[in-house]
């Protein structure tokens, strides 16, 4: 269906919906199974489209259509494992029980970073529970929204409107938050994205399902074996030109193996291929914006009026004059900068030195954010004590990876200014559908729970 009318988009989102919860879960994978296929025989075609659009390098893009595939696959797995659990019932020929339901209209938001795998994290498990989905995409990534929309018209059969588009900005982004037929908005983006939006779901009581900024960090400790961590913390900052909601933003080194450390990084950095992202033997492609160039360039300045070393984070004299490819910055700080509080969406990475692990673990976590972290370490109470209660506040904690490129199996997502919300992998599919407790009573008395007497006999 192709509307520009609000009104009859989110109609026909409803009446698809309506439809496809009758279809058993498991041909609703089965359906999902062959859109996987779909984007299988696509790969490299979708690829291409995220290249153009986001500007990522051609394996990352591949790599992202990959993430979408192997969505597909897990929702046809889940298809015939959207389990509820069956509870003793306290009492006499009873049978207490949990269903689980789909919600109806999903709304999603997606950033222009990962223009297909968060959609395919959010409408493979929206669409597998029965759920229709309404996907503004971001206005960088349109064709990606396009090209997917046909993929799965192409499976679809009658249910093509389980999926539909609004294109838009923050406008059809607010439309979607203020009305009451959304069951549930899942949002990516910037806390302050978040911050706005969710105010206007809950106001109508609406469920949200946020995944917002993250400022990462990773502990460098004396036993890591470095030219691992080198590698994992160059992918991590510099990966997506430092655009991912998982990039590396901080590095706590410690003081042992600093100076090492440093030279290694540095070593690294000047072998970095920055160029056409279409390019195989690129890893870095522009930035999206002349936007983004100017706030990396905003931060840095006002870091070289500090007790900081700078290097790198110019403009590089590559592509056309619209185009802003960057040299990664590395800012070694001798304490906590405030720029280092906040996310700036560009490849700029902090490096601090520490002594005592427990030190880096709280400068660590004393950030608003709490999407992903890392630890490098061979010793284990060190990487223990990271996963403890005490350790890493994140929603993804890592030992011996940087910490961005997740994997689908794991749920993905943080908490504090990240949002709290959970896509993917292990159970996110359960806050796409309605929880039923159901008590059904088998037998001809009607005993009450928690020995309640009623009848005065
Ligand atoms: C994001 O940047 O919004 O773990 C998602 C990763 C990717 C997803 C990032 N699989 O870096």
């Amino acid at each position: 269906m192709e509307s520009d009318n609000y009104n009859d988009l989110v109609k026909a989102s409803k009446e698809a919906h309506r439809k496809w919860r009758l279809v058993p879960a498991p041909q609703r994978g089965d359906i999902i199974r062959q859109f996987g296929n779909e984007l299988r025989n696509e790969k490299n075609e979708l690829a291409k489209i995220i290249t153009t659009e986001a500007r990522k390098i051609i394996s990352e893009a591949e790599g992202e259509v990959q993430e979408a595939i192997d969505m597909c696959d897990f929702a046809t797995g889940l298809s015939r494992q959207l389990y509820g659990l069956t509870m003793p019932s306290e009492r006499p020929e009873h049978r207490l029980q949990e269903l689980w339901q789909p919600i109806g209209v999903v709304g999603c938001i997606t950033a222009f970073n990962f223009p297909m795998a968060v959609f395919a994290w959010n409408f493979c498990l929206a669409s597998v529970c029965g759920n229709s989905i309404i996907w503004k995409p971001s206005p960088h990534s349109n064709g990606c929204a396009d090209a997917l929309k046909k993929a799965w018209d192409k499976v679809a059969g009658e249910h093509k409107n389980i999926v539909l588009i609004l294109k838009g900005r923050n406008e059809e982004a607010i439309q979607l938050c203020e009305d009451s037929n959304i069951a549930l908005i899942s949002a990516t983006g910037s806390t302050q994205m978040g911050k706005e939006l969710a105010p206007i779901v809950s106001k109508r009581l609406g469920k949200t399902l946020l995944e917002l900024g993250g400022n990462n960090a990773a502990i460098v400790c004396p036993t890591a074996d470095l030219d691992l961590t080198v590698k994992g913390i160059t992918f991590s900052a510099c990966g997506t030109t430092g655009q991912r909601c998982t990039t590396l933003r901080r590095a706590f080194i410690h003081e042992d193996i600093y100076n090492e450390f440093m030279e290694k990084i540095q070593t690294y950095y000047s072998t970095l291929k920055i160029g056409d992202p279409s390019d195989k033997s690129s890893q870095l492609g522009p930035l999206i914006s002349e936007k983004s160039f100017n706030d990396m360039q905003k931060v840095l300045s006002s870091l070289k009026e500090k007790d900081t070393k700078i290097y790198g984070g110019h403009r590089l004299e590559v592509g056309s004059s619209d185009e802003f490819y960057v040299m990664p910055a590395i800012v070694e700080v001798l304490q906590i900068e405030e720029e280092m509080l906040n996310e700036t969406f560009a490849p700029i990475l902090y490096i601090k030195k520490f002594k005592n692990l427990i030190d880096a673990i709280e400068m660590q976590n004393n950030v608003k954010q709490g999407l992903s972290s890392s630890i490098f370490t061979n010793d284990m109470r060190e990487s223990e004590l990271f996963l403890s209660s005490e350790g890493s506040d994140c929603g993804i904690a890592n030992v011996n990876i940087g910490t961005s490129g997740a994997e689908i199996g794991g749920a993905f997502g943080g908490e504090k200014d990240t949002g709290g919300g959970r896509e993917s992998g292990s159970d996110s599919w359960k806050t796409y559908m309605r929880r039923v407790t159901a008590t059904v009573n088998y037998g001809s008395e009607l005993p009450l729970a928690q020995g309640v007497e009623f009848d005065e006999s």
